[in-house]
């Protein structure tokens, strides 16, 4: 049994997995660690007397937090998209440029000549940025191949990422867009992608993939079509998280809860039916409000009804080349607060402990006992200081 207690600690703060969105701050504290999972947390002068003995661990007068979680990434894809960013910055819409066979489908050309470790080479080097700002789990989606052989090779990629010891849980995408193959087609690409692209993925690459995605939008998969994707994969033992009602209302969210998803993505144009119908059947609404900044969208996802109709809200990056090339979890957590207008601990929660809880890891999120003991240490007088210092830089330190 390995067993230690951090000690001189300015505080610590952490959600509270037992009660809906209170955040625990606990001033002068001190964290039991036994085999890699908290076995206690208080103020230092109430150590229990059975750790009195444990090897101390200096904290330094940092306040300690659990790691974010990030539960919507587009981690892998080859190439970028500045030149059709400063296209937008000159006035030509997101939905333009994609009708004119660009923005994702541009990504998908240079994602197929990409190699496999060319592939991995980028998420790693995309991961030690995260992981640098404090994020230490991820979810990471395919979806830039858009054909059998290309999505393999992303799953390829992530089967050695996750080999070389990082912290990710896979998504399958491939219904992220229409292929050109398919022009004109999503009927006959959404029933190949589900009577043969998933299960095929299934079986090269078992055990890899926890969830399966399709993008419902006006133009690209219709809620019939999705569906058929997402019954395909849980057929396959694949849960559905949906990108859902981004760009306009499509009936998203009330797909995710219909089938039992994990979450549903984005929802700038939710129904109040939706937001009911996910905190009655606990899908998890996934806000990206880079994304929302990123495309100079006016219409935040409307965060607060969703928390006042029960929803168990989770924040996440989007980190993609189109609509988000953002790795900063604290860019995310400030527009939480100023757009989406969360308290700082409702955005807080919604990037730890929900959306850690959208990925089915109640071990992380949180640093009550039984969590999994990944501290990171912050040098700030009060963790309100990440978004106060609106473009300050905050960096964690971790204790290995
Ligand atoms: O989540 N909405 C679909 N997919 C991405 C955008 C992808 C891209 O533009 O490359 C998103 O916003
Ligand atoms: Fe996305």
């Amino acid at each position: 049994m390995r067993r230690s207690v951090l000690k001189n600690l300015r505080g610590l703060l952490t959600p509270d997995p037992r009660k809906a969105w209170v955040v625990d701050r606990i001033p002068g504290a001190a964290v039991a660690v036994e085999d890699g999972r908290v076995a206690w947390i208080g103020t230092e002068a109430h150590l229990p007397a059975a750790w009195a003995d444990a090897p101390v661990v200096d904290g330094g007068d940092a306040w300690v937090t659990p790691g974010f979680v990030d539960p919507h990434t587009h981690l892998l894809f080859g190439g970028d998209r500045s030149q059709e960013f400063n296209r937008r910055l000159h006035g030509v819409p997101y939905t333009q440029i994609a009708a004119e066979g660009g923005g994702i489908r541009e990504t998908v050309r240079a994602t197929r000549t990409a190699t496999v470790a060319e592939l991995v080479a980028a998420g790693e080097a995309r991961l030690r940025e995260m992981r640098d700002r404090g994020v230490v789990h991820i979810e990471a989606k395919t979806g830039y191949g858009l054909e059998l052989e290309a999505e393999s090779r992303l799953c390829e990629a992530y089967l050695e990422l996750k080999a070389k010891g990082w912290s990710l849980d896979v998504t399958l995408l491939p219904a992220h867009d229409i292929p050109t193959e398919f022009a004109g087609d999503p009927e006959g690409y959404s029933r190949l992608v589900a009577e043969q692209w998933l299960p095929e993925l299934v079986h090269r690459f078992p055990g890899l993939a926890r969830y399966c995605d399709v993008f419902i939008e006006t133009g690209v998969f219709t809620v019939e079509q999705g569906r058929r994707i997402f019954q395909a994969g849980k057929a396959l033992g694949l849960q559905a998280r949906v990108h859902a009602d981004e760009l306009s209302w499509t009936g998203g969210a009330e797909l995710a809860a219909e089938l039992g998803g994990a979450s549903a993505d984005h929802l700038m144009f939710c129904s109040e039916a939706g937001m009911k119908a996910m905190a009655a059947s606990g899908v998890t609404p996934i806000l990206l409000p880079t994304t929302t900044l990123f495309l100079g969208m006016r219409d935040w996802a409307p965060a607060r009804k969703m928390i006042e109709s029960g929803c168990r809200v989770a924040l996440a990056s989007d980190f993609n080349p189109g609509s988000s090339p953002c790795l900063d979890p604290l860019l995310v957590l400030r527009l939480g607060c100023l757009q989406l207008r969360m308290t700082f601990e409702e955005a807080y929660t919604a990037m730890t402990l929900h959306a850690a809880q959208s990925l089915g890891r109640p071990d992380l999120g949180h640093l009550h006992p039984g969590a999994e003991a990944t501290v990171l240490l912050w040098d700030v007088k009060d963790p309100l200081e990440w978004v106060y210092w609106v473009g300050g830089t905050f960096r964690p330190r971790t204790l290995n």
